[in-house]
Parts: C-alpha cells; structure tokens; sequence
C-alpha cells in the first residue's frame, strides 16, 4: 500500500522577524502569562471562575459545561440578563457619567451615549417592543445602519429575552426576508436610512420590500436618522410601521431585567455558506457574555479610562461581540462611527483617533491595505500617538500590512494582535495577548487560554511542527455556536462529521517550528498545482511584500500540465504604472521569495477586488473570471461592478 506523504497544505513563506512585547507594556498588562497554565490545567475550572467573577447572576450556574458532542450548554442552571450586566451594574456601581459611545455621523454630527443614557434608553425601547407585542423567546429583525439606536435595539432585546437578529444594513430586500422568515421574527427595527460617502442612504423602502414576503411581521419600528433627507420622503404603512419617536420616547424609563437562563437565545446572525441559504448561527447567553467580556479585557488590554474603537459594523459578528456586549460588560468607552473611513477624505480614521485620543483600535485588514495604497502621508499629518493596541480581524493579515500598520498607524511601538475567530466562535480564539506574546507579523500566534486548536491532516492526525492543514477545536469553549437554528443535521454536518469529536472551521493553516498559527485561508481556495497543495494567503502575502502591491489575490485555473496554475489579482499602492515588466517583475518576485512552483501563470493589474459586504476578497468570482465562466451569484459582492471592470481589462494579463 503506498502512502501519500504529501502534506495537506504546503508550508512556503518564511517569516523571521519577531516583536517581544515592551517590558513597560507588560508590567502594566492585563494578561498574564500564568493564566495559560491555570488554564490548560483544568479549563472548566477556569472558565468557571472567571464567570463567578465577571457576572451578575440573578441566581448561580451549578455545572459549568454539559458537553453532549456536539451541543454544548455552559453554566447550567444559572439565570442571568445580559443587559443588566452591561448596563445596569454600571450605573449601579457609580459609572452612570461615563461615556458608553462617542458616536460620530459622517456628516459630522456627533452624541455622547453615557451608561445612564444607555439605562433610561434601553429601558424605554424594552417597553416600546412589550407595547408592540413582543414577549420573550419572540424573535425580532435589526436592518440599520450604525447609529445609537442599534446598540440600544439590541439591548432592549435582550433585556426582555426576545433574540435579535441583526441584518447589516448593506444587504438587499432580498436578504432581509429570507433572515425574517428563517427567523419568524415579529418586528422588524430599522431607519429611515443613514449616511454613507457623503450621500443620504434610504433604509426603509428596502424593508417595505422585504416584508411584502414576510408573514409574520407585524410592525416596523422606524428611526428618524435622515429626516428630510429623504428625497421621496418615507412612507409609512398605517397599523403597521411606527416612528421610534412616537413610540420609544413616551415609555418608561424603567424596565426590569428579565431574569434568563444560562441559555436562553441571545441571538442568531446569518453567515453565508456554501449552498445559498444562509445558516443561522445561534449565540445564547451566558457563555457568550463570559467569553466576550473576558477575551475582550485581556485581548485588547482595556484600561477604565481608554478610548476604544472597534471601527467593524455592528451588522457582523466582530460587532455584535467587540462593540456591543464585549466592552459594555467591561464598562468600556467605545467610538461608534456611521460612515465609510473616505468620507469627505482618505485620513477621516485618523482624525477621528486624534479628536478622540483613541487607545485601542481593532480593524480589519482590508481597511489597512487600503489605507496602505493611500500611502503614508495621510496618517503622518494626524496625531496618533495616543494609540496604545492594534487589532485586526477578518483575514489573514499580510506581514506587510502589518508592517505597516505597526510603523504608520502604531508609531512603531503598540503591540498588535491578530484575531482569529468566526461567526460562529462568538469569541476570539487564537490570538497573541498584549505585553505577553512575542508576536510574528502575519501570524495569529497562540490559541487563547482555555481554547484548544489543532492543525490536522486529512485523516485528523495531528500535524507536526512546521507542517500545514486543516484547522480544528478539540474541545467547547463558552461562546460557541449552539448550532444552527432549526438545522442540527446541518449544525453536524458542516462542522463536526468531516473530523469526528472535532470542530472543522473550514480554514488552513500551519504552524512553524515555533508553534505559532498562521492561517492560511479558507480550504476551498486551495490550489493544487503540479501536486502542490498551495495557500492563497501566502503567494498573496509574497505580492504584498513587494513595495509597488497594497494588495493582492490568487486563485487556481485548470492548466494541462500542472492541473491547476495561479492567476494572480494585483492592485498596486497609488503612484505606480500598470507596466508589462512590472507583472513579470512581480512574478518573479513570488518565485524567488517563496518557490518557483507559487509562481503566479498569469498576473492581471486590477483597479480594485471583488468583496464580500464584509469586506472578505471573493476568490470564487475571480475563479469564474480567470476559467472564463459565467459569473455566479453576486449579490453578496460589496460592489458587483468591480468584476465587470476586471473583466474588461482581461486583455493587460500577463502571460
Ligand atoms: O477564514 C477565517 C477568516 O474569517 C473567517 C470567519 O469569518 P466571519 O464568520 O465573517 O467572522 C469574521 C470576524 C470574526 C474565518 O474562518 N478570519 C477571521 N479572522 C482571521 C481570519 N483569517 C485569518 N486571520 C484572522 N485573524
């Protein structure tokens, strides 16, 4: 019998250079490296713990963990309110003057939400859904764009029990009912618009679309954020559609916390899959509230007084997790920004952290590649200097653009952490902690404590040191998925039948002979040339490194001799020609930095990169661009005339 020896996913990039945390940062960190220890010697004992010491329980959890693989259920038989821990006991414990949200429009507008605004308001919207007919266990529908009123929606949900699914605001009519009938929601909370690049954006016509197909909606509560803006004015349905003013504004501002079990559902957020029905992905309480607020103090090392930005929509998990119930359990000051980081200029970021002398900024890597083709200048005119700690969180992040991101955005000095995680984690799971981790510029370092991750092989052996594979979970961690709403074959089937006992998260990665991760990407995109099993991230990251790129992508296409080769997406930074010597210059480039099987086949300049609304490159569209195929669905795309214009340049390939 002949064995294959070939690994799973090469390993080809070498990254040698190392960031020790400051000795000042450390002696000041919340993270200690001892909490490693406590947990890898009885995780339960430790998750336990941290929720006896970081909750307001309503009445005491008696087991921490029931683990009936797959369906976890933590801090059994506890009754809690999470709102009540991110509001209340604030207010109660003296901190109802400080600011929960500086909240900035793009127009320029600006609130200040402070935790006793934040009680009186989510109070008065808890009363305003019991007048509209909500109770708890009721589901209800969340389409807005990133005003107060969103926070304070989705805290009002949850004070009185009724499970909110957010719908980000970008996503069509279409998208919407298909999430409210998944959900049978009953209400669904909107605006009647907000502003984006400098425009009036209508929400409401979307939502009167949406419910023309949505049985069992029976009201919509409508923010006033644009008023007159509006062109057309906003129609509103009578006996079905009320204005928040109307209704939020007259309600008491008292309402008592229903008191929830361990697992009642918090909430449900649609992530895309492989087949076109979205999964709902089900969060429930307790757990969820443990290990956001936990992660989220110790990740970002959040002091009482920091300014902390995480600069993603609440409408994705990142802000469900690390805008909203993450630092409001911690008592954080958070900025809230309604517009898009070039409205009216490319450094909007960057005035923003001078005006309000942020500390903590967590970001996706898209963002800082397109800041990085903006070039340097835009951040040197601004002070940043007050920024303490870097996140990123969406994609693997190249090591050039965190070299960037440390020398133009962090001064050189603020430790950054990579963040590894999902819809479905709820929490972070692999990432360096402040002040604690050597970090490697393009590595998410070490698996947080309490979290076990593996990389295995196609049989789920685990793989050695400096091999590539398949990324897995070997055991529940607290704000885990509890499955997929009214799906549990689905639940099995996608995360836990393709490595029995384990939870496959669908992405490569490797680990070096360090044991740091480095995620590799999603396992579809993997190219298999000439038997070469080859990551995206990678070869992108190779590009990247070259001086001229801000970013990059790379798919396979079908090649006669090699099975597959790699086409290769560039967009170079600002200030640099598009040139046939360039191209093969690049490649080149690829070849002597990693291998000459990564060399790209063909190398196409492109003006941008088609995304996904949350700003993920959408390597299967460029897939269908490079087979020359008929282009699948591009709803989801943040900008469907991006591959219309790819598509219209394919003529400057390079062969
Ligand atoms: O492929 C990984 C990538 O994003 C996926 C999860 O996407 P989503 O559910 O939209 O949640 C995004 C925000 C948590 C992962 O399976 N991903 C996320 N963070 C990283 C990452 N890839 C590499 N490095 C990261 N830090």
């Amino acid at each position: 019998m002949s064995v294959d020896q070939r690994p799973e996913i090469e390993n080809l990039l070498a990254e040698g250079r190392t960031f020790p945390p400051d000795p000042a940062f450390s002696a000041q960190a919340n993270a200690q490296a001892s909490i490693y220890d406590e947990a890898a010697g009885d995780p339960e004992g430790f998750w336990a713990r941290i929720a006896r010491e970081t909750v307001i329980w309503r009445e005491p959890f008696t087991t921490t963990l029931e683990w009936d693989l797959p369906f976890a259920k933590w801090f059994v038989g506890g009754k809690l309110n999470i709102s009540e821990n991110c509001v209340d006991r604030h207010v109660a414990n003296g901190l109802g003057e400080k600011v929960a949200y500086h909240w900035i429009g793009e127009p320029g507008d600006k609130r200040t939400i402070t935790y006793a605004d934040l009680l009186r308001e989510v109070s008065k919207a808890a009363n305003a859904l019991r007048e509209l007919g909500i109770n708890t266990g009721d589901r209800v529908a969340i389409y807005m764009p990133m005003i107060p009123e969103l926070p304070i929606a989705m805290l009002a949900c949850a004070r009185i029990g009724a499970p909110h699914t957010v719908v980000f605001g970008g996503f069509s009519a279409e998208a919407l009912s298909g999430r409210i009938n998944d959900a049978e929601a009953k209400l669904v909370i909107t605006a009647d618009g907000g502003w984006r690049r400098g425009k009036a954006a209508a929400l409401k016509p979307a939502v009167d679309e949406a419910v023309q197909s949505t049985p069992t909606i029976e009201h919509v509560l409508v923010v006033r954020r644009l008023g007159d803006a509006v062109e057309s004015g906003t129609a509103m349905e009578d006996g079905r559609d009320v204005w928040w003013h109307d209704v939020v504004d007259r309600q008491s501002e008292t309402c008592e916390p229903v008191a929830l079990d361990s697992e009642h559902m918090l909430y449900l957020l649609y992530t895309s899959g492989t087949t076109a029905k979205p999964k709902g992905i089900m969060h429930t309480t307790a757990g969820y509230l443990v290990g956001t607020s936990y992660s989220h103090m110790q990740i970002f090392d959040v002091k009482p007084d920091d300014v902390y930005w995480c600069a993603a929509d609440v409408g994705w998990v990142t802000g469900h997790s690390y805008i909203v119930y993450g630092p409001l359990a911690n008592a954080t000051t958070g900025v809230m920004y309604e517009g898009t980081p070039d409205t009216p200029a490319w450094d909007r970021w960057w005035q923003i952290i001078e005006d309000y002398k942020v500390n903590i900024l967590y970001c996706a890597p898209t963002a800082i590649r397109a800041f990085m083709k903006q070039g340097d200048a835009l951040p040197a005119r601004h002070d940043l200097s007050s920024l303490r700690v870097l996140g990123s969180v969406g994609e693997p992040i190249n090591p050039e653009a965190w070299l960037w991101y440390h020398e133009h955005i962090g001064g050189g000095k603020t430790p950054i952490v990579d963040t590894w995680w999902q819809t479905e984690t709820g929490q972070i799971l692999i990432t360096p902690l402040p002040g604690v981790t050597t970090t490697k510029p393009g590595s998410a370092t070490f698996p947080f404590p309490g979290i076990e991750a593996d990389i295995v092989d196609g049989a789920g052996n685990s793989v050695p040191l400096g091999g590539g594979g398949y990324l897995v979970l070997k055991r529940p961690w607290p704000a885990m998925l509890r499955g997929i709403y009214g799906d549990p074959e689905r639940y099995k089937e996608t995360y836990w039948n393709r490595f029995p006992g384990m939870y496959f998260a669908g992405d490569g990665a490797k680990r070096d002979e360090d044991g740091y991760f480095w995620l590799l990407g999603r396992v579809d995109d993997v190219m298999n040339v000439a038997g070469h099993r080859l990551s995206t991230t990678e070869i992108e990251s190779a590009l990247v490194s070259h001086p001229v790129v801000a970013e990059a992508a790379v798919v396979g296409g079908p090649d006669p001799v090699t099975g597959e080769a790699i086409n290769a997406f560039v967009i170079l930074r600002l200030g640099n020609e598009p040139t046939k010597e360039l191209g093969q210059a690049l490649r080149d480039h690829v070849a002597t930095k990693i291998s000459p099987i990564a060399k790209p086949k063909s190398l196409m300049f492109v003006p941008d990169l088609p995304k996904t609304r949350s700003g993920k490159i959408m390597r299967r569209l460029l897939r269908d661009i490079a087979q020359g195929r008929s282009l699948g669905d591009t709803t989801t795309l943040a900008d469907a005339t991006v591959v219309e214009t790819i598509r219209a340049n394919t003529g400057a390939a390079e062969e």
